[in-house]
């Protein structure tokens, strides 16, 4: 990997799971970790990069030297986001944001009745999916997590949010996707390139990533 190939860059990246209230002792989530994100984060500086991360709830130190903006639920990622999207050069979705939250949320303790408690749930706005209607010069890269027709769902996803980069891990495969220190992607463009990397560190997977997008930009540039 040469070195500084993100310099002069303004680089946004997501990372880490999102809190959805229900009350206030109780929450829906989910199992992410925040390591692929953050790892993204310090590949990103390490490459000369201006590095904002907007994290969710996570237990990672915060690395020196990147702007880190804490949120909690999807919504305040996604306003967080579109603050910083207009001035970004390269976006990177690897938060996994809730897609739906409780509809209706309680700020007293909901105290525990006879019966069975339902709890209806709405959609929560999808930020890369704004991102890809809104954008300008950005470069939009998003995640894709699925348990199944992996490359498939990828590929639609690059499609219909109309990214320029997708990776995809497939959540199910042992050393990938959410908690471990380890992830296995493939990375598919726009420009129709399509990369398998093996089993990685989350720092090498993060390498790749940004190895990716660079290259990707320097295609572009040449056209
Ligand atoms: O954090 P770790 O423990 O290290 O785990 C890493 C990871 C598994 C979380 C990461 O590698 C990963 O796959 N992140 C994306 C998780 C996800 O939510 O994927 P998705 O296929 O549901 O969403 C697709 C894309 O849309 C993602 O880039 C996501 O950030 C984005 N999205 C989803 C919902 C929403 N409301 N807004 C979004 O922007």
């Amino acid at each position: 990997l040469t070195k500084g190939i993100l310099a002069g860059k303004q680089v946004v990246i997501t990372a880490g799971p999102t809190q959805e209230k229900i009350d206030p002792v109780r929450y829906f989530t989910n199992h992410s970790s925040g390591k692929m994100g953050y790892a993204i984060a310090e590949a990103a500086k390490q490459q000369g990069a201006t590095v904002t991360l907007i994290s969710g709830p996570t237990a990672i130190e915060p690395p020196e030297g990147i702007n880190i903006v804490d949120v909690v639920s999807a919504q305040e990622m996604f306003e967080q986001a579109m603050n910083h999207f207009s001035h970004a050069d390269i976006v990177i979705k690897a938060a996994a944001v809730a897609d739906y939250r409780p509809r209706e949320t309680f700020s007293q303790k909901r105290k525990k009745q006879p019966g069975e408690w339902a709890i209806e749930m709405e959609r929560t706005t999808d930020i890369l999916k704004t991102m890809g209607e809104n954008k300008e010069s950005q470069i939009l890269v998003g995640f894709a997590a699925e348990s199944e027709n992996v490359e498939e769902y990828a590929k639609k996803k690059l499609q219909s949010k109309n990214l320029d980069l997708i990776v995809a891990n497939n959540i199910l495969a042992s050393g990938a996707g959410f908690k471990g220190d380890t992830n296995i992607i493939t990375i598919m463009t726009k420009d129709e390139q399509k990369k398998e990397y093996p089993l990685l560190s989350k720092a090498d997977a993060a390498n790749c990533i940004i190895q990716d997008i660079a290259s990707y930009i320097e295609r572009q540039n040449k056209k």
